[in-house]
């Protein structure tokens, strides 16, 4: 007679599937046809041509659904547009209860959701049912409270329009509630793409808006592949664009929005450390390595796909890894008792395969589980690769499949090193018992989510986004309620078809040529301020700089490529220990530099009124605000500092404002040292370091500012000047990979050509694209917008509570 103990052991799984009849009756019902929904009504593609949806977990066609085109989609921009004055009219508490209804009817109808969801995607019925729906009505009714609050959290602001978004296959409706919430809260309306592969659920909650009595034309859907993607990328009717998927296509959609003055938000791909350090529970580690990268199959943007650990541990971690991947089931993931569902589609199992081989030849060493995998459907075993390189494939492109690849360190240092060498920035874990050793660890990786002792734990409190080449803009929190409006004053002018009218100093050309008396000096060194110092442009020219009366006032260096390339070097260099400076001593060196630029009011008023040609009293007033802004960018340094989220989880959330690091910044002509000072001021309070090209038309009121900033103890490199033809110039910051962000101050063309530049590293670009400011206005030349564009958000989960 065999022991209980032995029979535990030996016991074999039976079957446990949950039913999927009501769904197979749901999709009877339907005719298998996935259709568009537009306008509130479901309508059949004008092209009339379908495309099958296949159930990964065993190869049957689930559905046909429409491969939408032009007529679809200019129906479904028309109705969204239409529905979008009433939509937002409707106020915050009107959104609410709609965001609110939608949650419980996503509550009601939550099996039926979770197992269509696992018919067509193939994920495991126990993530959909406890994991993917349960966030989804989360978001919802977290995002029903934002609309609520709109009005009094997010003063000024205001709904970007209609919003384009298309979201990738691997968590179809999980993905489509981090897009639609937030837009419907903040007053737009939306027209939303599935991913090809994976529309049935989107068609799903297309019926639960109906039931919801959601106005028709708040939310559209329209399905199809790519093609369609593009055709709403590039519709001059959609303001704003988000989209989640592989960093190719984000590259793409950068580039066809650029110039457009379409708001964009990409969360992209991913190779996110999970780092093990020696004093770590490597049995709580082995379970967090399950859920990082066999969650979902490892099709995850965030998966903790590159295992980092300490070497003493490394073999003892191995093993406890290979005999709980032993114990995987990989099976039918309508079978509540799997762990790993079914990988989406062949094509994305061959990528996966090829990528392992490919690990294989360049010397990774591969383990898998003895155990095979079902023949039918589309199955992959989870695999383990050690001593694999840091730069081997394996080591560096997303695989997007359960391939867990592990290396070695031996210090922290050497830890964040690793961790960091990648061209992602999505996500992190550490697992250390040692609460010092993990909040460094956390401080110092670049990367959107850091979870300590924790991994892939998502709320709609907390912002989820990247750093790098994983993108940019937030989902989730109050931080990703920023990527849905824009201030009130910017949606206006855009409104308006004349050009908005600005109030800033303007030229003059009929006044009288102000006296030469008093003067300062005609400044003929023509110079750059790179590294805290003055230097010669490195191409030695220099261009004159003439009054509005013709009169020759000064010269100023003609910055190139390489002055460029000087100063980013003296930005980045000089960014580490600027951010680490407390923002306490960054206050002071802003307070330090408006209490010299106060010292010489007189003297560069004087320039200004010379320069512009205008009254004395506008120049003085404009340095005036100057200093004022100083000392608003000083007294944000130490407030604007992030919050505390409240998740449901035993989690503490820190959102932390991080720097993003070096920031190039191309200035307006418009008060050339107000606007100046009104960038700088932000953007270094929040531990950046700059490299500016001042106004291209009156630079001498920049060249003024490097005695001032000689003076007041900025660290050389932290701000660089380099004069010369705005646009060229703003360019090369654009192209330039150690720049991590840009700011541009200029026309169509001139946004147009940056953000197209900056697909390189996938910088984030904040371009005026025409539009144009009044630096003198509080909002307009000195708002939150400003520290906002000077910071990413880091969310930090550490353990916390019972
Ligand atoms: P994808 O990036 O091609 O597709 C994502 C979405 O974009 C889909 O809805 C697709 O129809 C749409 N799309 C494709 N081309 C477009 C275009 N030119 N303009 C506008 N929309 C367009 O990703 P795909 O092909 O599904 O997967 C390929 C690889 O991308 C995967 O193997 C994986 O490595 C990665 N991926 C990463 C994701 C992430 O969340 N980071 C999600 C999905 C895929």
């Amino acid at each position: 007679m065999p022991t209980v103990a032995e029979i535990f052991e030996t016991m074999e799984y039976g079957p446990a599937p949950e039913s999927s009849v009501p769904a197979e009756q749901w999709l009877e019902a339907r005719g298998r046809e996935v259709l568009p929904f537009v306008d509130g009504g479901f309508v059949r593609p004008a092209s009339g041509e379908f495309f099958d949806s296949v159930n990964p977990g065993n190869g049957k066609v689930i559905a046909r659904v429409a491969q939408c085109g032009e007529a679809e989609v200019e129906a479904a921009v028309a109705a969204a547009r239409r529905a979008q004055p009433g939509w937002w009219g409707l106020g915050g508490h009107g959104r609410a209860r709609h965001l609110y209804a939608l949650a419980r009817q996503v509550q009601k109808n939550a099996r039926l959701l979770a197992v269509l969801e696992t018919l067509d995607n193939g994920k495991p019925i126990r993530e959909t049912r406890d994991l993917d729906v349960p966030l989804v009505a989360r978001h919802f009714y977290h995002h029903a409270g934002w609309a609520q609050l709109m009005a009094t959290e997010l003063p000024g602001m205001a709904p970007v329009g209609v919003c384009g978004q298309i979201i990738p296959w691997n968590f179809p409706l999980l993905m489509l509630a981090w897009k639609i919430a937030p837009a419907l809260a903040m007053g737009n309306t939306v027209v939303l793409k599935p991913a090809e592969l994976t529309s049935v659920s989107a068609m799903a909650f297309a019926e639960l808006c109906r039931a919801a009595g959601l106005p028709p034309g708040v939310v559209n859907l329209v399905t199809g592949d790519g093609r369609t993607g593009e055709r709403i990328v590039k519709h001059p009717g959609i303001d704003k664009i988000a989209f989640t998927g592989s960093t190719e296509v984000g590259r793409l959609i950068r580039e066809a929005t650029a110039g457009s003055g379409k708001k964009l938000s990409l969360e992209l791909g991913g190779k996110s450390p999970f780092v093990v350090f020696d004093d770590a529970d490597l049995d709580s580690a082995v379970e967090g390595v399950v859920d990082a990268i066999w969650f979902n199959q490892g099709q995850v943007c965030c998966a903790g796909s590159r295992l980092l650990v300490q070497e003493g541990v490394a073999e003892r971690l191995y093993a406890k890894l290979r005999a709980r991947m032993e114990t995987l089931r990989v099976g039918d993931p309508r079978d509540k008792a799997i762990d790993i569902g079914a990988i989406i589609a062949p094509v994305q199992r061959t990528k996966i395969d090829q990528l392992v081989r490919q690990g294989v030849a360049e010397g990774g060493v591969l383990w898998q589980p003895s155990w095979e995998c079902p023949a039918d459907g589309c199955f992959y075993p989870p695999t383990l690769f050690t001593e694999v390189a840091p730069a081997a494939t394996i080591a560096q492109e997303e695989i997007f499949g359960p391939v867990l690849v592990a290396m070695t360190f031996r210090t922290p240092e050497e830890a964040v090193e690793l961790a960091n060498n990648t061209r992602y920035g999505l996500a992190a874990s550490v697992w250390t018992e040692n609460l010092n050793l993990a909040l460094d660890i956390a401080a110092k990786i670049k990367a959107g989510a850091v979870w300590v002792n924790c991994t892939n734990v998502f709320d709609a409190a907390a912002g989820f986004g990247g750093y790098r080449e994983s993108g940019y803009g937030r989902e989730g929190g109050k931080e990703g309620l920023w990527e849905y409006v824009r201030p009130a004053w910017q949606a206006a002018a855009k409104a308006a078809t004349a050009a908005p009218a600005v109030a800033a100093i303007q030229v003059d050309n009929e006044a009288e040529p102000a006296a030469t008396t008093g003067l300062p000096a005609i400044d003929r060194t023509a110079k750059m301020y790179i590294g805290g110092k003055q230097s010669r442009p490195d191409g030695e020219y220099s261009r004159p700089i003439f009054a509005p009366d013709g009169a020759l006032l000064g010269e100023v260096g003609e910055g190139n490529r390489k002055d460029v390339r000087n100063a980013v070097e003296a930005a980045r260099k000089a960014q580490p220990g600027w951010a680490k400076a407390t923002a306490h001593n960054r206050a002071q060196v802003l307070y330090y530099l408006a209490e010299n630029l106060s010292a010489r009011t007189a003297e560069l008023a004087r320039r200004l009124e010379r320069l512009q040609a205008c009254a004395a009293p506008d120049a003085a007033a404009e340095v005036e605000l100057a200093i004022e802004r100083l000392f608003a960018a000083a007294a944000w340094a130490d407030k604007y500092a992030g919050r505390v989220q409240a998740v449901p989880h035993r989690n503490f959330t820190f959102a932390v404002h991080e720097p993003i690091g070096t920031i190039g910044i191309a200035c307006p002509d418009e008060a050339p040292l107000l606007a100046l000072v009104s960038v700088i001021g932000p953007a270094i309070a929040m531990g950046n370091t700059v490299v500016v090209v001042p106004s291209e038309r009156w630079p001498l009121a920049a060249t003024d500012l490097y005695q001032v900033l000689d003076t007041s103890d900025v660290p050389g490199g932290v701000v660089n000047l380099v004069t010369g033809g705005r646009d060229e110039l703003a360019k090369v910051l654009a192209l330039h990979d150690d720049v991590d962000a840009l700011w541009y101050f200029g026309g169509n063309a001139g946004s147009a050509t940056v953000e197209k530049a900056s697909t390189g590293n996938l910088k984030r670009v904040w371009a005026a694209n025409g539009l144009a400011r009044d630096w003198r206005d509080p909002v307009q030349g000195g708002g939150e917008e400003f520290l906002r564009q000077a910071i990413q958000v880091k969310n930090i989960w550490v353990p916390w509570g019972e």
